[in-house]
């Protein structure tokens, strides 16, 4: 069993989707074991996507990601990694396949809806940033 740590964007929560996502998470077998709303800073932002800091879209993506609440969730199920980006569909919302999240929901390739993690290392790593032990009832 795997875990994956997901996080439903400003322009997704901003619109009330976060049980229209949710239902899209529970239909595909993912189990969410982990639920919290937040708001980052944009330099929280920044850290949790410095992997993208040469990227030209960075400050955008950190301005974004900050700019109003969050809901950051950790899912648990089989290849729980793969599924859930399956489920997320391709970064660009014109290019994501017809009924998964950033299809139905997605704005652009930069406001897509959601977030989740793509390998079990980084998978690790961000469900330890936004979680203790203690919130994650698996
Ligand atoms: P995440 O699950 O959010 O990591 O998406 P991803 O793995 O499908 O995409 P990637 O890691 O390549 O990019 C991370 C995030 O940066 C994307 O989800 C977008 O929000 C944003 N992003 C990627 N490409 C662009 C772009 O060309 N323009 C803008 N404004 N944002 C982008
Ligand atoms: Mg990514």
């Amino acid at each position: 069993i795997e875990r994956t740590l997901s996080i439903i964007k400003p322009d997704a929560t901003r619109r009330n989707l976060t049980g229209k996502i949710n239902a899209k998470f529970e239909d595909a077998g993912l189990r969410i074991i982990a639920q919290k709303r937040i708001q980052l800073t944009k330099a929280q932002a920044g850290v949790f996507y410095a992997v993208h800091k040469e990227r030209p879209f960075y400050d955008e993506l950190c301005e974004f990601m900050a700019s109003e609440p969050v809901v950051v969730q950790v899912l648990e199920g089989e290849n729980a990694i793969t599924k859930n980006r399956e489920v997320m569909g391709a970064t660009n919302p014109a290019d994501a396949a017809e009924g998964t999240i950033r299809a139905e929901f997605a704005e652009s390739v930069g406001e897509n809806s959601v977030h989740g993690s793509d390998a079990p290392d980084t998978a690790k790593d961000e469900i330890g940033f936004f979680f203790s032990q203690l919130e994650i009832v698996g």
